[in-house]
């Protein structure tokens, strides 16, 4: 059953989870014998950090930041503030940024460069979707879900105006589903 505002399903419930099944392993496997860090940005990555949390076998601690940096639009306005910090400090610690998606990278880069201004041992990001192309400052980011098509997407943590973000699957609106 499809959400009626939905035109198409881009990634389906089981894609999702068998990627993040892979990405766990992943995670875990680059940091055994330590400790993670994951550090979700609120509130689309919520979701993702959810089921990835529990697909990583190493030890994992988790803090969360929340941002702004679109409003209710769906273009990026560049400006980001911070909402929420972290609850702790993470000097010494290995940190992984917990992204939903990566699309100018400008929210990112501004992370980024606050959050290494702390001292990490290390600072990685795992973005669950990167939008091909789009990115207009470079960002390096080690864990990437999929590489999604320049559309704007919502489901799983991805809203429009704070709405379906919890489809199980990605999908692209119906034009009508737009108020702006
Ligand atoms: P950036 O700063 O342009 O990279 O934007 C990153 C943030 O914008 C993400 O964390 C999302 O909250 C939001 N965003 C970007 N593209 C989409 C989209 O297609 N759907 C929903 N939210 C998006
Ligand atoms: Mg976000």
């Amino acid at each position: 059953m499809i959400h009626p505002d939905i035109q198409e399903v881009i990634l389906s419930e089981a894609q999702i989870q068998a990627r993040i099944r892979e990405l766990g392993a992943e995670i875990s496997r680059d940091y055994e014998g330590s400790s993670v860090l994951l550090i979700a940005v609120l509130r689309g990555a919520a979701l993702f950090l959810a089921d990835l949390a529990r697909d990583i076998s190493v030890p994992i601690e988790l803090d969360f930041m929340a941002v702004s940096s679109y409003g209710s639009s769906t273009k990026s306005s560049g400006v980001v503030r911070i909402l929420k910090d972290l609850d702790e400090p993470i000097d010494g610690r290995d940190v992984i940024v917990v992204e939903d998606i990566l699309d100018t990278g400008l929210t990112l880069k501004y992370l980024l460069k606050n959050l290494a201004s702390r001292k990490p041992a290390s600072l990685e990001v795992i973005t669950l979707l990167s939008k091909e192309g789009k990115q207009r400052v470079p960002i390096s980011c080690k864990y990437v879900g999929f590489i999604c098509p320049d559309e704007f997407v919502v489901g799983y943590g991805l809203d429009y105006a704070e709405k379906y973000r919890n489809l199980p699957y990605i999908g692209v609106l119906k034009p009508a589903a737009y108020q702006d």
